[in-house]
């Protein structure tokens, strides 16, 4: 709809047009009552203008119906802005569970992307046009947003956490990437490009650009070595935790809580190993904040999710197509 409008981007992701008819509705209610106001302050100025020195106006008591009126009509807008607001907003914040995984780390003044499959690109992604693109990101400095017009989507990039974006792309073509967070004085520069393309040609993309290893491997050879596996033992024998299983499980804390074993919870837990100590275990993990950047940080949550797939045993890495593993296998150890 709005896509016809010089007024609005060019929309091409599946929620654009929902957005755009949000603003719409929000554009037309504006309008329309501040025509109605305005006219009226008109009509009021002239219809009850002062018309000799002597004249006094009527005294005016105030009538129940004009107050019931007022109150009720707008609440009832309000009450569709916010119903029609949080739904779109409940449906732009919870990706889909089949969307596909890219991680985003944001810096001073660049985005630096990198697919599952090891490609990595800087202020350019290439992406699937007709499936959920789920993007993990987050920020080596300073706070930066994520923000494809066409799209309609944006979200903050914080550092110190990782916050998501989805979108579904729904026509081949190359758009507009750009920062929306002033974050020093080449803000303006920390633009780039999306590149939607038909699934074919982004599969060819893909093996265009082959990677020396997948996220999850580069993952795994940061966690053997860092010496991780000296503690976390695959088996659950070690003084730390069992990483094999974990991921999208449910999580007993030693303070009672529980919580699911999201991407966040991962990389908190090697930064901030002291933050959520399972129940049952010591405090005795040295933080590694400082040791690794957050582009290690993302291979070694996509190194732990790999170790959480429940068929662990058979799966291959991402994209090595059922070769044998080039690493070494820590289960059994
Ligand atoms: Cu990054 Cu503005």
């Amino acid at each position: 709809m709005g896509s016809n409008l010089p007024l609005f981007p060019e929309a091409a992701s599946t929620i654009a047009p929902d957005v755009d008819h949000l603003a719409l509705f929000l554009l037309a209610v504006a309008a329309f009552f501040s025509v109605l106001i305005f006219a009226t302050i008109f009509y009021f100025a002239i219809r009850y203008r002062r018309r000799s020195e002597r004249e006094l106006p009527h005294e005016q008591h105030g009538g129940m119906t004009l107050e019931i009126l007022w109150s009720v009509i707008p609440f009832g807008i309000t009450m569709v802005m916010f119903t029609w607001g949080a739904s779109l907003y409940f449906k732009e914040s919870r990706p889909p569970d089949n969307a596909l995984p890219i991680y985003v780390v944001g810096k001073q003044w660049m985005w630096k992307i990198e697919h599952i499959q090891g490609q990595r690109e800087i202020n350019e992604l290439h992406i699937p046009v007709g499936r959920p693109v789920r993007l993990t990101m987050t920020s080596e400095d300073v706070i930066h947003s994520f923000f494809v017009p066409a799209f309609r989507t944006k979200s903050d990039v914080v550092p110190g956490k990782y916050s998501t974006e989805w979108f579904t792309a729904t026509k081949p073509g190359k758009y507009h990437l750009f920062c929306a967070e002033y974050c020093g004085n080449r803000h303006s520069g920390m633009i780039g490009w999306i590149y939607a393309m038909e699934p074919q040609d982004y599969e060819n993309w893909l093996n265009s650009n082959p990677p020396p290893s997948t996220m999850a491997e580069s993952g795994s050879k940061l966690f053997n070595g860092m010496g991780c596996p000296a503690c976390h033992k695959p088996d659950g024998s070690g003084r730390c935790p069992s990483l094999v299983g974990l991921f999208g499980s449910t999580v007993h804390l030693a303070d009672g809580r529980s919580i699911v074993a999201d991407e966040g919870y991962i990389r908190e837990s090697i930064v901030q190993p002291q933050a959520k100590i399972v129940a049952g275990y010591g405090s005795l993990m040295p933080t590694y904040q400082g040791q690794v950047t957050e582009e290690d940080l993302v291979q070694l949550v996509e190194y732990i999710k790999w170790l959480g797939d429940k068929s662990e045993g058979k799966k291959p890495f991402p994209g090595t197509q059922g070769e044998p593993l080039a690493i070494p296998d820590l289960r059994g150890k």
